[in-house]
């Protein structure tokens, strides 16, 4: 059922029920068209309510049905709201809960809205890359001021509805309804069932009192923030035209910008994003409602970089932390920390003073481990040595009460190594956060060999409450992100062995869209961290190739930000990356060393180097099975590692580029002789999928 009818009274009641959140799609929209000329016909209703099922009056367009021939089957969402809005009895919208995109552009073509307080009211289309395209860029600033529209248009911000009732002079709310919504529909459908003639947003007037200096600003504005999405800059167009134009050619300029922006890489890629997000929380053979474990505490081992920012985040939400440590100094330096970052959001108006209060209160800490026991969770981010996690995952196995999850932070040792130290591995997990871990938004979730269903159902769910974008990542080194930052970053030492400087890759990179190029990166992060995996690797794996640029490096003490100098130069206390005449003497030097002369390389070919040294690695961590999907390393890369939101992830970007010609070009890559051939063997997933003509999606 896509739409159920009823009459109450002398009021037909049409309740669009599409779950999980009606999106109009054709069957709703086809149901709510019929239950409309329904009311019509019956001589006995004078007025129409409708509202939504469940938990939402409408999400919006069906937004599985986009690209696909039923977006746009009849009656669609245009045609259906001009039903709506010619019908020929009073139509209310009774809004509720979640009122979104063309679920607000439908109640805007009903000749009333009635609404409950907390409603999500949005036009959020901008955030997949498009704009609303029923109406909304041309009714809602009729209907709340040209101001007021343009801001949650642009936006795509959600404001509650009783703040959108408060605007002076506003047509979009006739009331707020405190008590039961629909029996407040009825009575108010019941006393306007004989007004005549029947209101309609579209009659009302839209102007700005300083019309070509406001949208001039707002231009300006709206380009200086988007950058590289074109929707924003359409909608300021549409509203423009909501001001100067008749409303049915304003429609026209809406209904155009909407069919181009949809076709748009930048909108694709958001579409992708966003299901790429909500399949992410998904994992296949684990039913959705396996009951989770409860977890109000949560113990962290080791007050540092990570333990301190994994604090806050559950401090932020409310839960109670107690963290250990060895020595009281480092409980009082961790403790200090964190104190200054809540301090400086203060300071910024970020966070009221009673909160911070608040926060601090919920925070305790201890040297003794006889003080876990009760906590629900424990997360351990000590130094990332094997030995010393063995000492804590035993001492956490004998005094952590049954049923509590062991987690562990660590960033490249075998997670199930870590809970055979236990007599519990079905009770232990990883919980992979990035540094800074209070703000970065990506969290692996490491699944163990023995990680039982409902612990990593818990994490997941615990992780969407501390605002994270959870991934689950099988066990291997480096789990998703990291294994592939390193194929990445190999690439990057070629790219100096070939002729490149630092400045010259990082400036094609950052042009591409990445938040930072590989070297001012390496530079952030601290340049140690990689060389003490490479020598780990140079034992483990010696066949395998580097580049010794990033070694040499090293070697001279240059380990980043931290030393003051890395691949670039640093001046005291800024952040600002210098080239380096040094490092630039130490390339020319390794490049004479190794008799290579260098040439010159084309932006084009250093991002595709670096990228597809991404998709190769993803492409093989999706067929061993480490990640579930190919979507799933798209979001640990949008939301972990900087690469550009408006691009879908290094997976997506791959498919829109084409397998095929992504494999031609590293065929093209390995017969460069200073280049590693090994290296640019497609994975078997790649070229299969390549041959086959098909995507990863
Ligand atoms: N169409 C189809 N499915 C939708 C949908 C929509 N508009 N909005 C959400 N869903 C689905 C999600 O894909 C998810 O499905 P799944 O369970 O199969 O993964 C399910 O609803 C639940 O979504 P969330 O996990 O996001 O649930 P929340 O309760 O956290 O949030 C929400 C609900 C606020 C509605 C949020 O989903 C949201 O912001 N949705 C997008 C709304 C939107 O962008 N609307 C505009 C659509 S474009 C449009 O209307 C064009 C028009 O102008 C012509
Ligand atoms: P850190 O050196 O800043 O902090 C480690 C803390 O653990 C120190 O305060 C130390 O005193 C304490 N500690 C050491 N042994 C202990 C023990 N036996 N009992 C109690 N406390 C002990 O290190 P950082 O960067 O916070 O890393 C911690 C873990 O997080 C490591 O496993 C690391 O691989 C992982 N990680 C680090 C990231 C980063 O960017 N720094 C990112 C993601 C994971």
């Amino acid at each position: 059922m896509s739409a159920s009818y009823e009459v109450r009274g002398a009021i037909a009641v049409i309740t669009l029920n599409n779950p999980p959140v009606n999106g109009l799609g054709y069957e709703t929209r086809k149901a709510v068209a019929a239950a409309v000329e329904k009311a019509e016909d019956d001589a006995a209703v004078k007025a129409i309510v409708i509202t939504g099922a469940g938990k939402a009056f409408s999400g919006g367009a069906d937004i599985k049905e986009f690209g696909s021939p039923l977006a746009l089957a009849e009656p669609n969402l245009l045609s259906l709201i001009a039903r709506v809005e010619g019908a020929s009895k009073p139509v209310v919208a009774a809004i509720h809960t979640v009122c979104m995109g063309g679920g607000l552009e439908l109640s805007l073509g009903c000749h009333y809205r009635v609404v409950s307080p907390g409603a999500a009211i949005a036009l959020p289309e901008v955030k997949l890359g498009i704009l609303p395209g029923a109406g909304g860029t041309q009714r809602l600033p009729r209907a709340i001021g040209v101001e007021a529209a343009l801001n949650m248009i642009v936006s795509g911000e959600p404001v509650k509805s009783e703040l959108l009732a408060q605007i002076p002079g506003q047509k979009l709310f006739d009331r707020v309804i405190e008590g039961d919504l629909i029996e407040g529909a009825l009575a108010f459908a019941n006393e306007i069932a004989a007004a005549r003639p029947l209101p309609m947003v579209r009659d009302l007037k839209c102007k700005h009192p300083d019309g070509d200096a406001y949208f001039g600003f707002a231009r300006n504005t709206v380009n200086a923030m988007a950058k590289n999405f074109p929707a924003p800059a359409r909608c300021v167009d549409c509203v423009e035209q909501a001001t100067k134009a008749r409303f049915e050619d304003g429609l026209k300029v809406e209904r155009e910008a909407f069919a181009a922006l949809m076709l748009t890489p930048e909108s694709k890629a958001l579409r992708h994003a966003f299901f790429a997000e909500r399949a992410a929380a998904k994992v296949p053979g684990i039913p959705e409602d396996t009951a989770t474990r409860e977890i109000r505490s949560v113990a962290i081992i080791g007050a540092g970089t990570m333990g301190g920012g994994i604090a806050m985040n559950f401090l932020n939400a409310g839960t109670p932390v107690v963290m250990l440590e060895m020595k009281q100094e480092a409980l009082d330096k961790g403790v200090g920390i964190i104190r200054k970052n809540y301090e400086a959001q203060v300071k910024k108006g970020k966070l009221k003073e009673d909160k911070y209060a608040e926060r601090m209160a919920l925070l305790s800490t201890t040297l003794s481990y006889a003080e876990l026991g009760g906590a629900d969770l424990v997360i351990e981010a000590v130094f990332e040595e094997i030995g010393v996690k063995r000492q804590v995952f035993e001492q956490l196995d004998a005094v952590m009460k049954p049923g509590a999850i062991l987690a562990s932070n660590t960033s490249t040792l075998d997670l199930d190594k870590i809970a055979a130290f236990t007599k519990r591995p079905q009770d232990v997990i990883g919980m992979h956060f990035f540094s800074p871990a209070n703000v970065m938004r990506l969290l692996e979730v490491v699944r163990g060999a023995k990680t039982a269903p409902d612990v990593l159902m818990t994490v997941m769910k615990l992780g969407k409450k501390i605002k994270k974008t959870c991934v689950v990542s099988g066990v291997c080194d480096g789990f998703i992100g990291n294994r592939m930052i390193e194929q990445y970053s190999r690439q990057a030492g070629y790219l100096l062995d070939e002729g490149c400087t630092p400045q010259q890759v990082d400036k094609a990179a950052e042009k591409f869209g990445f938040a930072m190029g590989p070297f001012r990166m390496g530079d952030l992060a601290g340049n140690d961290i990689g060389w003490a995996i490479r020598k780990r690797r140079y034992v483990e794996k010696p066949d395998v190739r580097y580049s010794k640029t990033a070694d040499l490096l090293c070697e001279l003490g240059r380990f980043g930000q931290k030393t003051g100098a890395g691949w670039y130069d640093y001046v005291p206390g800024k952040r600002d990356a210098i080239p380096s005449e040094l490092v630039n003497d130490m390339l020319v030097k390794h490049r004479a060393d190794l008799g290579i002369t260098p040439r010159k390389i084309g932006d084009d070919e250093i991002v595709h180097r670096l990228v597809y040294s991404l998709v190769n690695e993803g492409a093989r961590i999706v067929e061993e099975g480490i990640a579930l999907r190919a979507s799933d390393i798209d979001m640990v890369y949008l939301t972990g590692y900087g690469f550009p939101l408006w691009r879908g992830g290094p997976m997506n970007y791959a498919d829109t580029v084409g397998l095929w010609n992504v494999v031609q070009a590293m065929k093209k890559f390995a017969k460069n002789p200073a280049d590693d051939q090994a290296f640019w063997q497609p994975a078997p997933l790649l070229a299969r999928l390549a041959a086959e003509g098909k995507s990863f999606s």
